[in-house]
């Protein structure tokens, strides 16, 4: 299997946590004798490269982050560009996000699943997990310890069934947390998470409330 795995963040490679996930992912991949190539939208300069691998070949991984509940806008752009292909064409996803909720990601699995049917080609599935905001933080092999988990799913995909198998879908974690947790969570939210975001924003010179409504 050659897979050719796209990174649909619009963050450039060296800051992107997708870009990490790739590079683990790629690892399992390796380990089954699969191989793969990779790009990154966030190079605009390439997409004429991407659109041309995405053609040629017929095992499609695209890595993407979560941006407001759904697709980065720059993704979608992107696949504005891609022609119509037949169903011998698998286009699967790694959907990812910061919030570890698997059920906050579920709006845009659903419209990923509706994405192959647009281009033409068939569905491979889309492996969904959050709790990603650090691993860009991190140093090397901190990076390499949250990642190593998309290694094992790079190996299970490698097998050939994309992500319908009952360990990728087990791999999303909790879909809701438990209510004491979902509590607590709201109150650091509302207190302590409040003024680390206002001195973060005040620190770039931002000086009006965050949750003013400038609408109002
Ligand atoms: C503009 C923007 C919107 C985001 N929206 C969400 C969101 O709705 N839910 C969520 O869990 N994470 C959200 N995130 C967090 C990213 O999904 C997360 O940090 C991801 O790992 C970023 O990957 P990247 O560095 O490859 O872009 C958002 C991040 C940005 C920059």
């Amino acid at each position: 299997m050659h897979v050719v795995m796209i990174n649909g963040s619009p963050r450039i490679e060296k800051y992107s946590n997708t870009d990490k996930i790739i590079s683990s992912f790629g690892k399992g991949l390796l380990e089954r004798g699969a191989s793969f190539e990779r790009y990154a939208i966030s190079e605009r300069r390439s997409w004429d490269a991407i659109r041309e691998a995405y053609i040629k070949n017929e095992e499609i991984l695209i890595a993407l982050p979560l941006f407001v509940e759904c697709v980065p806008g720059l993704l979608l752009e992107f696949l504005e560009t891609l022609p119509k292909k037949d169903d011998r064409t698998r286009l699967s996803f790694i959907l990812q996000s910061g919030f570890a909720e698997g059920s906050q990601l579920r709006c845009g699995e659903r419209f990923l699943e509706k994405l192959p049917e647009y281009l033409g080609v068939c569905y491979g599935g889309c492996l969904v997990k959050g709790d990603n905001f650090g691993i860009r933080l991190l140093d090397a092999a901190g990076q390499e310890k949250a990642t190593k988990p998309y290694r094992a799913m790079g190996a299970l995909f490698a097998e050939g069934d994309g992500f319908f198998r009952t360990e990728a879908k087990k791999f999303t974690g909790p879909e809701y947390f438990p209510l004491p947790l979902r509590v607590l969570m709201q109150m650091v939210f509302k207190t302590i998470a409040k003024k680390r975001f206002q001195q973060a924003a005040a620190s770039w010179g931002c000086d009006t409330p965050l949750d003013a409504k400038a609408w109002e």
